[in-house]
């Protein structure tokens, strides 16, 4: 699949999206003014996102969470949306990434709700995932990242408790090559992962959130240029003008669509 590392480029040192440039991402970005107005402005609220998620959208997923679940959050950077999420929904939250730089933040930042909110180092596509029988497994904007996406599918579900689910969130656009059908409601690169295997699943439709994001993403990484220049911090405007431009081509000409895909756990699938 990954269209999202397919169109960008090297970027300085490290390659864009490696676990070294997200660790200077998040180095960056927890101490920068204008990163933190740049996400205000441009996700409404600001939790150091680095996703496409805005705070409607977030909003949403809150209520598809119940106090004391027990969630797995796979792809959470720096923890600011998984700590947002454990204090609307009171759940149990473990958050997982490979940006040691970002974890450490947020087992810094949130040392004192650790019996109900954690964070660990994990490779996703390397390591083991921790083994726990999950109620909710919890993918914002991180799939892209862990390879296939029936492999992947198949890992979380096996980590999944009986009757539980996967809430994954992400982008579907459409390049040259595509059939016009694959922005439509169960015809995405997802939906034919999850027919595949059988899931039972539902999708909410984010378009108009994703495609207003990336306008907004555009506009803002322009706007605040010089004062992330004047910080020091021209990498994390440089790192956002190196995907939006495509992004909002896509925002522009419709072919970029946003599901949130509720999932139901697949018995079979752990026997087959
Ligand atoms: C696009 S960001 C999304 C972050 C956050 N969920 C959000 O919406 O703002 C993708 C995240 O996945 C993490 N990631 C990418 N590849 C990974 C891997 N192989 N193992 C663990 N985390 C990974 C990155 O460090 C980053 O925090």
């Amino acid at each position: 699949m990954n269209e999202l590392m397919n169109h960008t480029a090297d970027m300085g040192q490290a390659e864009m999206f490696s676990k070294a440039w997200y660790n200077e991402y998040f180095r960056r970005a927890a101490e920068s003014p204008t990163h933190s107005r740049f996400c205000e402005a441009v996700y409404g609220r600001d939790l150091c996102q680095h996703g496409m998620m805005d705070v409607d959208e977030m909003n949403f997923l809150t209520t598809l969470l119940k106090p004391g679940e027990k969630v797995l959050e796979v792809g959470c950077s720096n923890g600011h949306i998984t700590e947002y999420l454990h204090e609307k929904t009171a759940c149990d939250i473990l958050g997982l990434d490979y940006a040691d730089v970002a974890i450490a933040q947020a087992q810094g930042r949130t040392r004192d709700k650790a019996a109900t909110l954690n964070f660990r180092c994990v490779d996703l596509i390397q390591d083991e995932l921790p083994s726990g029988g999950y109620d909710v497994i919890l993918a914002i904007d991180s799939i892209y990242f862990m390879g296939d996406y029936n492999k992947t599918l198949a890992k979380l579900n096996a980590r999944l408790r009986p009757g539980g689910r996967m809430i994954i969130a992400a982008f579907q656009a459409k390049e040259e090559s595509d059939p016009d059908t694959i922005l439509l409601p169960g015809h995405t690169r997802m939906d034919e992962a999850l027919q595949s295997l059988s899931f039972r699943y539902v999708q909410h439709d984010f378009t108009t959130n994703i495609r207003n994001h990336w306008l907004k993403n555009y506009e803002y990484s322009r706007k605040l240029q010089s004062e992330f220049a004047a910080e020091g911090n021209a990498f994390l405007c440089e790192a956002r003008m190196a995907e939006n431009g495509w992004f909002k081509d896509h925002a522009e000409r419709e072919t970029l669509v946003r599901f949130m895909y509720v999932i139901e756990h697949n018995v079979d699938l752990m026997q087959g």
